[in-house]
């Protein structure tokens, strides 16, 4: 039920005059029922229930219209069931109760005279004691800034094992696990002690930095790469799971907000985003970041979630005095500060993996920077954080019970991996053994039935050279194969500076140019017919051609050779061919010169001829 069923007149009051919705205590809204909500009134945003993903856990947001989220009561773990109620009590408290009735968010409000709840419509949701505030969402972030909502240096935004804080210098850090500091992002030129400095979001989507010891305007951050255009958009601040701080911006009503900023760019620069001993890496078919164990030495903690990290296989107590150094290429183990200074050694690639593996329990893994500082990152146990890519220059070294045993190289399916991917592998190894066994099987009774039956050769021949001219292999005839096939290629065309130019005509009434070839060795043909694999049938068309199921196609007429003479010309435009055989020093043509019937650019002949040569075909019937 909404409140403004309940509270009309109150409601169109303070719509009117202060731009607020007021909840009055005693207010309850149910995770069963999604339309109870408290509205800002123009809906910009509302307070209410929304699922996670498709689960039966309910979370009390504030979203923006369309359901974006913006604040969240409680962290990433507050969740309720579908019996939960969110409730506004009479003694002022705020209170998010699960199912059973216990209590998993409250805002401690209780005893401090709060009379009533309002929701602005920028977002705000307020407790008042009468005129003051006593309690606002925008002063109890969780991982979300909007417009108009300012992040003090006393405050933090959440998300998991991450948090960010602004500084009074002035400057953006990202942590993990409140300690290491993966990223701290200032400008020398305002990092002074500010008065009273607040970080915020301009609803034209500007990252900026407002302190009254700017006199001309807040300092700009960053500008989103939407920035400018407000209308019903909006830009908001967030901290993500995935420990990245970005800006987003979204529409009215949409449900899809679209990054407009990142604090990080490489993401795999994110300290833990793979977990405990996960290496993050990055993959054509992917844009986001996917994680994988070192080796197989080490298994996933959680099959179904790849950042949950890895765990050793055997830990390496249980084998001390047989361990050894797995080598990671292109890889290093992240070392921020305050881990910096104590992990950091100077010495050489081969020094950096030694030093590791003779120190017993007190390093476990070991990265070379390899990238001109000399510098080697020894890692006593603890927290690990992986990072793989081909352009790092670094080795990274993990302790292991020998022997290492290395991740297969890319593109290979590791036993971690999905069944269903190996499945699917298996289908197209079985799908391409099959295929290839069809072809041979086809190829051999072709021959047979060739060797067996040789007056049926040459006509055979010729549907053979279909076959492999759409494989786009040479093809090679014998002289007298090639006569019989051409009807003897007698008419004499013309000739050009290449020699004489003769008509054949295939048995399927094809007409072809026959040119002999010079420089040939005797009894090597070539066929080809046409330059752009494109214009070729389809194997499958080309079987049924043989099968006389489809009529022969014909290759589109090629470009015209320079070379060759008006009688060239014309055996291009005669309709069919793109069929030339080219001979050559030899006028007339005996059973021992060579012949190749060619495509017309002359340009690919020389390939040609080197690829006959590589391809002879060795029983030749006659
Ligand atoms: C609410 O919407 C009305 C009509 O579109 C507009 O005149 C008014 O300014 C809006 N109020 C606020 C607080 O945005
Ligand atoms: C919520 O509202 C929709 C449309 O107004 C309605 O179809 C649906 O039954 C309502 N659900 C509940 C639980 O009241
Ligand atoms: C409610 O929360 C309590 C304490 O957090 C927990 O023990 C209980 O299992 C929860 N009940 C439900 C139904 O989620
Ligand atoms: C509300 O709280 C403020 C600050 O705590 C206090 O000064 C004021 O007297 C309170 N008002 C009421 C009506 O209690
Ligand atoms: C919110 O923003 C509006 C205009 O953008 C401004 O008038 C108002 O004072 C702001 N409110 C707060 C609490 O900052
Ligand atoms: C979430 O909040 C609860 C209660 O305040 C706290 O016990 C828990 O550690 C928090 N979880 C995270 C991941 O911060
Ligand atoms: C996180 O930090 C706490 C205290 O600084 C430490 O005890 C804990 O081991 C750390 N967690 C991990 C996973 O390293
Ligand atoms: C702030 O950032 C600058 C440059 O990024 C850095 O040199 C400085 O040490 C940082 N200051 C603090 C307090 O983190
Ligand atoms: C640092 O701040 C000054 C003054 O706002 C600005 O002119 C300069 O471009 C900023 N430098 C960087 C690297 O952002
Ligand atoms: C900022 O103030 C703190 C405490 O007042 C002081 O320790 C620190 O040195 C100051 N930093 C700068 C850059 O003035
Ligand atoms: C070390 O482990 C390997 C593999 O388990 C084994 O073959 C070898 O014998 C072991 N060596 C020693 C000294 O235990
Ligand atoms: C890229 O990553 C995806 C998702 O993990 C995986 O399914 C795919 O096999 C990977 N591709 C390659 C070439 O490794």
């Amino acid at each position: 039920m909404k409140l403004q069923d309940l509270v009309p007149f109150l409601c169109i009051f303070f719509t009117i005059t202060t731009a607020q919705t007021t909840i009055q205590p005693g207010t309850t809204l149910s995770a069963s029922n999604p339309n109870q909500t408290w509205s800002s009134p123009n809906n910009t945003f509302y307070v209410g229930f929304s699922q996670v993903d498709s689960s039966s856990s309910y979370t009390l947001t504030i979203n923006y219209n369309g359901g974006v989220p913006i604040w969240r009561a409680g962290n990433s773990t507050t969740t309720v069931d579908s019996e939960g109620s969110f409730q506004f009590l009479s003694s002022g408290n705020l209170r998010l109760l699960n199912g059973s009735g216990a209590t998993v968010w409250e805002s401690n409000t209780a005893g401090r005279g709060v009379t009533t709840a309002s929701l602005y419509e920028f977002g705000n949701l307020v407790l008042k004691n009468g005129t003051s505030p006593v309690w606002s969402s925008f002063d109890n972030p969780s991982d979300t800034i909007v417009p108009n909502q300012t992040l003090r240096v006393d405050q933090v935004l959440r998300s998991g094992s991450y948090s960010f804080r602004f500084l009074s210098s002035g400057n953006l850090t990202l942590k993990w696990n409140d300690s290491i500091e993966y990223w701290n992002q200032g400008n020398a030129s305002i990092n002074a002690n500010l008065s009273s400095p607040t970080l915020g979001v301009q609803p034209t989507g500007i990252l900026s930095i407002f302190s009254a010891a700017f006199t001309s305007g807040p300092h700009v951050v960053a500008y989103s790469n939407d920035y400018g255009d407000v209308g019903t958009r909006l830009r908001f601040l967030k901290l993500d799971e995935d420990g990245n701080f970005k800006m987003y911006g979204t529409d009215m009503g949409s449900k899809t907000p679209a990054i407009v900023w990142s604090a990080l760019t490489d993401q795999c620069e994110v300290f833990g985003y793979c977990g405990n001993m996960g290496i993050c890496s990055y993959n054509e078919s992917s844009s986001s970041p996917i994680c994988d164990c070192p080796s197989e030495n080490f298994e996933p903690v959680d099959v179904n979630d790849s950042r949950q990290g890895c765990k050793r296989k055997a830990e390496i107590d249980s084998c001390a005095g047989n361990t050894t150094m797995l080598e990671i290429d292109n890889a290093k183990f992240l070392t921020y500060e305050p881990e910096l200074s104590s992990q950091i050694f100077y010495m050489g690639i081969s020094a950096c993996r030694s030093n590791c593996l003779s120190q017993g329990s007190a390093c476990i893994a070991s990265t070379s920077l390899s990238d001109g500082t000399g510098q080697c990152y020894a890692k006593p146990p603890g927290f690990i954080s992986g990072y793989q890519n081909p352009a790092l220059p670094s080795t990274s070294y993990v302790k292991v019970c020998a022997p290492a045993l290395p991740n297969p190289p890319p593109g290979v399916l590791t036993v971690e991996k999905s069944r269903s991917g190996r499945f699917g592998f298996w289908v197209v190894c079985v799908a391409v053994v099959i295929t290839l066994l069809a072809l041979i099987a086809l190829e051999s009774g072709l021959w047979w039935w060739c060797c067996r039956n040789s007056p049926k050769f040459d006509s055979l021949s010729a549907q053979y050279a279909l076959l492999e001219y759409a494989s786009g292999a040479p093809v090679q005839f014998s002289y007298k194969e090639l006569q019989r096939s051409t009807k003897e290629f007698k008419e004499k065309l013309g000739a050009g500076g290449f020699g004489a130019v003769y008509k054949g005509v295939l048995a399927n009434k094809e007409v072809v140019a026959v040119k002999q070839l010079e420089g040939i060795e005797q009894g090597e043909k070539q066929f080809r017919m046409e330059e752009q694999p494109s214009q070729r049938p389809m194997m499958g068309k080309v079987v049924q051609m043989l099968e006389g199921i489809a009529e022969i196609e014909r290759p589109p007429a090629p470009k015209a050779i320079t070379e060759s003479s008006t009688s060239g010309t014309s055996i291009m435009s005669s309709n069919v061919s793109a069929l030339s055989t080219f001979a050559a020093s030899a006028p007339a043509p005996s059973s021992s010169s060579s012949f190749q019937t060619m495509g017309v650019s002359p340009s690919a002949s020389g390939r040609n001829i080197e690829r006959a040569s590589s391809s002879l075909l060795h029983s030749d019937p006659n």
